[in-house]
């Protein structure tokens, strides 16, 4: 692959799950320097904490051999996204020729609406007149769940004023991407579905969606397991919709190289050509939560006592489960090539996918 090298990238969420895979694929694909806005934690230092992210990372997707590139090619740029950043700390930025915008709140709850808002609508902002006067192309990380339509085939075309949007979180991704598309500097959207740990070590770093889900059922059967035993639940979801899961190394290759590549102006999808239906990933997660498989029931089934809790518990998942959606990867696709994404996603990988992270729970709970 040719190597783009020359000036710098300015990345954001470089210690999230994405933003991390970035980071390695822009290190892997470029000659260039990365600046990463991170914030300090406790102790630890903006430029520690993103040096330990990314290399705990390479590690885990089996790229260790790339500490010696973060330890030399990575700079922690201090900031965070729900405020202006400070001007002397940008006087320390060199050129840069793309930012790639991968930071923000994936909090769903109403709670947090202001808070989620602050970072990633006017945090988007602010990185916007940032770009503007670096005279840098915009990269967004935004999500597939602001699809314009509920069901069917979802183009990777601007957002749709009357598309139905979930929760605080879907609805800044999608006024983040308003601003972004009437933003003057060049542009690109990128779009993934749902992300899981990479494709061959089957590790992540933080743990959303998929992991979300296992983590609430499991909850629930520590709270009402007995009322579960020996009986098959119902719960909400299109038994034979399709489910779209995507590798973080896979969706990190892709946004790199469309972020290079493609043309601005235009959305992208980061979609898995393979997928698994409702009703076996259903079965796949109570299985491995020690639960016997639900029913599938269309959303607005009159349902009583365990099973109302249970969907009650699982609300904002099952929503999710009901839709029919597909994501059309054509301008992806004419991009990277048409196997863009195609890791096998099925009932063993998925089993892989929660064992890897059950591993990781269980190992941060044993005493040291
Ligand atoms: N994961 C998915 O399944 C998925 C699917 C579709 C789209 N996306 C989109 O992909 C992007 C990355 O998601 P992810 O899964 O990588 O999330 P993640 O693992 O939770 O990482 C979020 C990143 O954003 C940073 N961040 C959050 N609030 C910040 C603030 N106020 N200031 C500075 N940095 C802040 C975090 O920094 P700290 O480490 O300091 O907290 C972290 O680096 C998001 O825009 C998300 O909407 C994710």
């Amino acid at each position: 692959m040719h190597r783009a090298g020359g000036q710098a990238h300015l990345v954001t969420g470089a210690t999230g799950l994405i933003g991390a895979a970035v980071v390695l694929q822009l290190l892997t694909d470029t000659d260039s320097d990365i600046w990463c806005l991170t914030r300090p934690r406790g102790a630890r230092a903006a430029r520690q904490r993103l040096h330990q992210e990314l290399t705990r990372a390479a590690r885990l997707y089996g790229m260790a051999d790339t500490a010696d590139a973060i330890a030399r090619r990575c700079h922690a740029l201090t900031g965070n996204l729900d405020r202006p950043l400070d001007p002397g700390t940008l006087t320390a930025l060199p050129e840069i020729s793309h930012i790639w915008h991968s930071g923000a709140s994936l909090r769903a709850e109403e709670l947090f609406a202001d808070q989620v808002r602050e970072v990633n609508v006017e945090g988007t902002r602010r990185l916007l007149d940032l770009c503007r006067g670096l005279g840098a192309h915009f990269n967004y990380v935004s999500t597939a769940s602001v699809a314009p339509r509920r069901e069917g085939l979802q183009h990777e075309a601007p957002p749709d004023a009357t598309s139905v949007l979930h929760n605080v979180y879907e609805r800044s991704k999608r006024e983040a991407e308003l601003l972004v598309m009437n933003s003057p500097t060049p542009w690109r959207i990128l779009r993934p579905v749902m992300v899981v740990g990479h494709s061959h070590t089957y590790a992540a770093t933080t743990f959303s969606g998929l992991y979300a889900f296992a983590r609430r059922l499991h909850r629930f059967r520590r709270a009402y397991g007995a009322a579960l035993e020996d009986r098959r639940p119902a719960l909400v979801g299109a038994a034979t919709a399709e489910v779209h899961f995507a590798p973080v190394d896979q969706v990190a290759r892709n946004a790199v190289h469309v972020g290079l590549h493609g043309a601005t102006g235009y959305f992208y999808h980061l979609a898995n050509s393979r997928t698994l239906n409702v009703a076996d990933l259903y079965t796949t997660v109570f299985r491995w939560s020690g639960l016997l498989p639900p029913h599938c029931v269309p959303a607005g089934t009159p349902l009583a006592g365990p099973d109302r809790e249970l969907n009650r518990h699982m609300a904002g998942f099952t929503d999710y489960f009901s839709r029919r959606e597909r994501f059309d990867c054509t301008r992806t696709q004419a991009v990277v090539g048409p196997q863009a994404m195609s890791m096998p996603m099925d009932t063993t990988t998925l089993t892989a996918l929660l064992d890897w992270y059950g591993q990781q729970v269980s190992r941060s709970r044993s005493p040291a």
